[in-house]
């Protein structure tokens, strides 16, 4: 898809089609009331007529409407004009490139920018349009034989906004917006992969080739590597399978040597059947998902690679398979971590943390500036959030802070859950420094503080996906999710720095 802006009346767009907006009950957007005006009346007799009462998600497609240079008029229903916020300014982008992509023409060009949405300007507006747009027309046939092609497809993208200084501003949000769902779009890709393509070793071979893309540094330990290191927490996930565990690290350089680096650490599970303490049958095909946040970590530093972010930022990927078998580890087995600490492994399905803390321990070395991990790490996760929120746990409020800031920017929303000391004590064993379960209670709590022993030396956020990485149902496929919260905490720091 191709995106471009262009500012000037909506009436002098030549254009196959031009969208606007209409709320209930009958009442024309600016932009439309701007093609009524040419139209002597045209869409405002139409809507007396009750051809289109504006409700959302509604649209009524025009043909050879009077006195304007477009060959056809897309309205689009925005719902009632009080209340009209973020997530109704989404639902109109997608409804109306959904209809745009119907309606037969190639190109369209989209007056919806203009809207009033709460106080988000211009820049906000023009992101999320473009992320949205994308979002709507992603398909995954990737593993189909016959691809379903739409008849013409929607290739060109125009947004409209006012001739006025707003034409920077925008032309900026258009590029960053194409950047993140660029990134967003990868990110799809990999997860929605199945597990027995997308195992450790192919995530490593997509690294690479990521890297090459984009000049960025890429290593890629394997199994003796990490045997080196003391890895056995990571090691033991992978003894009960076939596939070879990886590990990589990514680096994208944007800034100066001595500048600290931000560390993004993400859970590359390619599948998680929970080994030994195997998982119930039902779903279980969702867990080829559990490589989402190796996923969105690699798309995340493809975004700042893409829009150049004067930020040095360094993307960690521990990925293993998780199977039961002959070889895999057992309920009640102990192994010493990197960082030296000894763990009982109660249930080997909760193999997430094992790789973590590991890849927790190692980013020592590249002294962070900070460090977030992204991972699908506890269903206690789902049942506490559901689908609309990740959960955020950090060691730092600050960090906390930029985080949960650029949840509410990008639309991309976490909420932060207490991390207190008193949770430790749920993870006390018999036998090791700790166990890696803490119990039903407040699972997805129990699960961050077990990692929160692996992060003393640095300032360390947590993001739990398991409930936004994905939808279930008919509807089945990767969200992109956390793609662009992390890009825009990114663009906030990079924004920072620039003064
Ligand atoms: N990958 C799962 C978490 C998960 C489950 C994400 C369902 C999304 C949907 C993780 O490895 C896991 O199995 N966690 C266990 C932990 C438990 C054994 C302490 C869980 O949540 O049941
Ligand atoms: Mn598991
Ligand atoms: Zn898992």
């Amino acid at each position: 898809m191709e995106f471009s802006i262009k500012s000037g009346s909506p009436e002098k767009q030549r254009t196959a089609c031009i969208v606007v907006g209409v709320h209930e009950t009958r009442k024309l957007s600016q932009a439309a009331e701007l093609l009524d005006k040419a139209a002597d009346g045209y869409l405002s007799d139409l809507l007396r007529r009750g051809d289109m009462e504006g409700k959302a998600g509604s649209t009524l497609l025009l043909h050879k409407v009077p006195g304007i240079e477009a060959e056809r008029v897309l309205l689009v229903g925005l719902g009632k004009e009080t209340g009209f916020g973020e997530n109704e300014y989404r639902a109109a982008i997608a409804t109306a490139v959904r209809a745009l992509n119907h309606a037969g023409g190639t190109e369209g060009t989209l007056c919806l920018a203009g809207l009033t949405v709460g106080k988000r300007d211009i820049t906000w507006r023009l992101r999320q349009a473009v992320m949205v747009a994308a979002e709507s027309l992603y398909r995954f046939d990737r593993m189909k034989s016959k691809k379903d092609e739409a008849r013409r497809p929607l290739r060109k993208l125009i947004f409209s906004v006012a001739p006025s200084g707003e034409l920077v501003l925008a032309k900026q949000a258009l590029q960053e917006g194409q950047a993140i769902a660029t990134g967003t779009g990868f990110m799809k890709d990999l997860a929605n992969l199945p597990g027995n393509i997308c195992t450790p070793t192919y995530l490593a071979d997509q690294a690479r080739k990521l890297s090459k893309e984009h000049g960025l540094k890429v290593d890629i330990l394997g199994r003796a590597d990490m045997e080196k290191l003391g890895m056995h927490a990571l090691l033991a996930v992978a003894k009960g399978s076939h596939q070879p565990p990886k590990f990589i690290v990514v680096r994208y350089s944007g800034s100066k040597k001595t500048d600290k680096p931000i560390v993004l650490v993400g859970k590359g599970v390619t599948f998680d059947s929970g080994g030994i303490s195997l998982k119930p049958g039902a779903e279980m095909d969702e867990m080829k998902y559990d490589m989402s946040g190796a996923a969105s970590v690699l798309a995340t530093i493809k975004a700042a690679a893409l829009m150049k972010l004067p930020l040095n930022v360094i993307a960690v990927v521990p990925t293993v398979e998780n199977m039961p078998g002959g070889g895999a580890t057992r309920p009640g087995d102990i192994v010493t971590s990197m960082s030296g600490q000894t763990i009982e492994i109660l249930n080997t399905d909760a193999e997430g943390r094992l790789i973590l803390c590991d890849a927790l321990t190692y980013v020592e070395r590249f002294e962070p500036d900070c460090v977030i991990d992204v991972a699908t790490l506890t269903g206690a996760c789902v049942i506490a959030l559901g689908h609309v929120v990740s959960g955020l746990l950090a060691n730092d409020e600050g960090l906390a802070r930029e985080l949960l800031d650029a949840s509410q920017a990008s639309w991309d929303r976490a909420w932060q859950m207490p991390l207190l000391e008193d949770y430790q004590e749920q993870l006390k064993s018999n036998f090791a420094d700790m166990g890696n379960i803490g119990g039903r209670a407040a699972g997805t709590i129990t699960a961050a503080a077990f990692l929160s022993r692996f992060t003393k030396k640095y300032e360390w956020a947590h993001l739990d996906i398991a409930g936004t990485a994905w939808k279930s149902g008919k509807d089945k496929g990767s969200t992109g999710r956390p793609v662009p919260l992390l890009t825009h905490f990114l663009l906030a720091r990079a924004a920072a720095k620039a003064g």
